[in-house]
């Protein structure tokens, strides 16, 4: 071997050093993901275009304490970056500067030891040039310097921004800032058009666009590739995991949080960071509201309880719904009301196929759910179909739980939910035995050119099933906590 080779050796075991103490994850995508996602962002551009993008906003919940910070997803998608306050240019073509050539520029926080000493280690220039793979990085505060003229594209594109982003900051360049570095560049250039900050019109000459960048980015993540699917394999099949669970361990005397905290004990176990959507666990007439998260029924009781739960790994998120007795053994009329849900979702998955769209899906699955809602007498004809089922079946899942799409046809690699439900709300027009069923049954699944593909099958669906599933053994059988209201 080669003397020259020793220096890299010696870098790559310093590395691998580090990940050892810090233990970290070995299962990240990769610089070269993001790399190819980039390349293939810049060919879906028009000629002479350039793409702008911002890290997310750091959103304040009060006083000293924000919101945990979350990567944008396209900016996660296109970087790995995972701070907030930099923005991103994507080039179609190469630029030639100060004899350098590049085709993208990535501007970062800047390295701060007081910050980081609160907050966390930052990658700075440094670490993304080094971790990330970007070869033009520079701190924010450079991005007033940029050193390409946005006058000479024919087209600037980037997602319009809402303006909730703090003015202050204890540090510059902050996100604000640098959107306002952007306009200032803009106005400068501008035909009619409003960045969406500070609702300010700006003039420029040549064609600003906050549309087209959306349609790009939706044609690029609506099809996943073979490492987006590792991941989102894994985000669904923790939350299954989660689900069978909280099969086991239900019982009347729980509550709804205990419900969300057994499920999000297991996906943190498997090493998921977040939930992808805030937990819905929804009780008997609670199950009826669609996106209820308050969570804070005391005792579940005999009711019906709808688990819609997702855990978010490394950026990808699941989105599944399971909704069971709380005594373990559906009633007759929670059966009857499910069993129709869980026959529509079966017509709903075996539709999920390449050429369909997710509207051909709803359409499939609501046909089903019409036809038995008529015959248990519960509507009197087709145009009630949204009475008791007032959401759409299907939609994209990714980065984001409502992921990117363009609404096209199904294609291979596309991974959408099914999740057809009925909810009858408390004070319903029809028979009181009705009231305060809500089901939903939600499931992930993967377009193949072999059909569907359920990610989420792990998790028991069938009323039987799950029956079963409930009388097993939990780990949490007999745990107990002090009491303390106990004298
Ligand atoms: N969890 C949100 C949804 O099912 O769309
Ligand atoms: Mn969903
Ligand atoms: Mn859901």
């Amino acid at each position: 071997m080669s003397l020259k080779y020793i220096p890299l050796i010696v870098v790559l075991l310093l590395v691998e050093t580090i990940i050892a103490q810090k233990k970290l994850p070995k299962d990240y995508l990769t610089p070269d993901f993001h790399q190819s996602r980039r390349e293939a962002l810049r060919e879906s551009m028009p000629d002479n275009s350039v793409a702008v993008f911002f890290a997310n906003a750091v959103r304040n919940r009060a006083n000293d304490v924000d919101y945990i910070y979350h990567q944008d997803p396209n900016f996660f998608y296109l970087t790995g970056y995972k701070e907030p306050h930099a923005v991103l240019l994507i080039f179609s073509e190469n630029q030639h500067v100060n004899g350098q050539t590049f085709n993208e520029i990535v501007y970062v926080q800047k390295k701060n030891p007081r910050f980081e000493k609160w907050l966390g280690e930052r990658l700075g220039v440094t670490g993304v040039k080094n971790q990330l793979g970007f070869s033009q990085v520079f701190n924010g505060e450079d991005f007033k310097d940029l050193p390409v003229d946005l006058s000479t594209f024919d087209k600037i594109m980037f997602t319009p921004f809402e303006n909730d982003v703090r003015k202050s900051g204890k540090e510059q360049p902050n996100l604000y800032a640098l959107i306002q570095e952007f306009n200032t560049k803009l106005q400068a250039i501008s035909t009619t058009t409003s960045t969406g900050i500070d609702d300010k019109e700006i003039t420029a000459k040549q064609s600003v666009d906050n549309k087209t960048l959306r349609t790009l980015m939706g044609k690029l993540r609506e099809s996943k590739t073979k490492e987006e699917l590792v991941l989102l394999k894994k985000a669904v099949e923790i939350s299954c995991i989660g689900q069978i669970e909280v099969m086991k361990a239900m019982h009347p005397e729980m509550s709804e949080f205990e419900v969300q905290g057994i499920h999000e004990f297991v996906f943190k176990k498997y090493g998921a960071e977040f939930e992808g959507y805030p937990s819905i666990v929804g009780a008997g007439n609670n199950g009826c509201i669609l996106h209820y998260i308050d969570n804070n029924t005391t005792k579940l009781d005999n009711d019906l309880v709808l688990m819609d739960l997702g855990a978010e790994y490394h950026g990808y998120t699941a989105d599944v719904t399971r909704t069971i007795p709380a005594n373990g053994k559906f009633s007759k009329e929670q059966k009857l009301i499910y069993d129709l849900v869980y026959e529509a979702q079966e017509a709903g998955i075996a539709a999920a196929v390449i050429g369909n769209t997710t509207r051909d899906i709803d359409r499939i699955a609501r046909a089903v759910i019409t036809k038995g809602l008529i015959k248990l007498g519960l509507i009197n004809s087709d145009k009630e179909n949204r009475l008791y089922f007032p959401h759409g079946t299907s939609h994209h899942i990714g980065l984001d739980v409502h992921d990117l799409n363009t609404r096209g046809s199904l294609l291979e690699n596309m991974i959408i939910t099914v999740e057809p439900g009925i909810y009858i709300p408390d004070g319903s027009n029809c028979d009181k035995k009705w009231w305060g069923i809500g089901v939903r049954i939600e499931d992930d699944v993967l377009v193949t050119k072999n059909g569907p593909i359920n990610y989420s099958a792990l998790a028991p669906r069938k009323s039987e099933d799950i029956e079963k599933m409930m009388q097993e053994e939990s780990i949490f059988k007999n745990y107990s906590l002090p009491d303390l209201n106990a004298k």
